[in-house]
C-alpha cells in the first residue's frame, strides 16, 4: 500500500492535492497520510481537527491520521470520532497506550502506534497486540525530506516476524524518506504499507509518483 503524505502538498490547494492521488486504478492511493504536530511533540506545526475534518469531506480515500503530539490520550479520540481510518499516536507520548487503542477502536477507527528511530520496539510488544498498525519512523519526525535512517529496517524485520508467526497482528507501515532509491529495501525487510510525503507530491505528477512506488515495492 502507498500512503502519499500532504505534509509536502501545497496546503493552498490540499483539495486538489488529495484529488491528484484519488483517482482510479494505479495512481490512487491506497490511504492518504495526515501530519498532525503540536510543535510540543516535535519542533514543527501543522494541522488539526478542522482541517482533517474538510479532508475527510473533500476525499473518500481513507484517511491516516499521524498524531505527533502530546498527550494523545485526550486528543486522537476527536479524529476517530470525526472519521479518520487510522489514528497513529506516538508510543513516546501516550499515557495509557493500551486504553487509548481501546477508545480509538470504540470510536471506529484503526488504531496505530507509532515508535521514533530510537525507540526499541521490544520495550512495547506487549502494547502493540491492542493496534491493528505500527508506524515504524525512519526519520526522526517533524519534518518532511529527510534522508531513510536504514538502521530502522531491523525493527521492520522483528515487526514482519512476529506478525508472520502470529504473535502480532499488525499492517507494518514505514515514514521518512521513502522514495525511488529506498522503498525496494523497505519492502523486502518486510513492510506494508508505505509513507511518502516528497517523493510523491515533490514528483510533477503525484499519482504516477504512486504507481511507481507501488510498483517498485513489488518487485
Ligand atoms: C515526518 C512525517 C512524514 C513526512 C515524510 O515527521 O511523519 O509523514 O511527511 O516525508 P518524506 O516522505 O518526504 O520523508
Ligand atoms: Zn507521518
Amino acid at each position: 500500500m502507498i500512503a502519499p503524505s500532504i505534509l509536502s502538498a501545497d496546503f493552498a490547494r490540499l483539495g486538489d492535492e488529495i484529488r491528484a492521488v484519488a483517482g482510479e486504478g494505479e495512481t490512487r492511493a491506497d490511504w492518504v497520510h495526515v501530519d498532525v504536530m503540536d510543535a510540543h511533540f516535535v519542533p514543527n506545526l501543522t494541522l488539526g481537527l478542522p482541517v482533517v475534518k474538510s479532508l475527510l469531506k473533500a476525499t473518500d480515500v481513507p484517511i491516516d491520521c499521524h498524531l505527533m503530539i502530546e498527550n494523545p490520550d485526550k486528543w486522537a479520540i476527536g479524529y476517530a470520532e470525526a472519521g479518520a481510518y487510522n489514528v497513529t499516536v506516538h508510543v513516546e507520548a501516550a499515557h495509557d497506550p493500551v486504553a487509548l487503542a481501546k477508545n480509538l477502536r470504540a470510536a471506529g477507527a484503526k488504531a496505530g502506534l507509532s515508535i521514533k528511530p530510537n525507540t526499541p520496539l521490544e520495550d512495547h510488544l506487549e502494547t502493540l497486540k491492542h493496534y491493528d498498525t505500527l508506524l515504524v519512523m525512519s526519520v526522526e519526525p517533524g519534518f518532511g525530506g529527510q534522508s531513510f535512517i536504514t538502521d530502522v529496517l531491523e525493527k521492520v524485520r522483528t515487526a514482519r516476524r512476529l506478525v508472520d508467526t502470529g504473535h502480532l497482528k499488525l499492517v507494518v507501515e514505514i515514514d521518512g524518506g521513502i522514495n525511488a532509491d529506498t522503498i525496494e529495501q523497505a519492502a523486502e525487510a518486510g513492510v506494508d504499507c508505505f509513507v511518502a510525503g516528497s517523493a510523491v507530491y515533490g514528483a510533477e505528477d503525484p499519482g504516477k509518483a504512486v504507481a511507481a512506488l507501488r510498483e517498485q515495492a513489488a518487485r
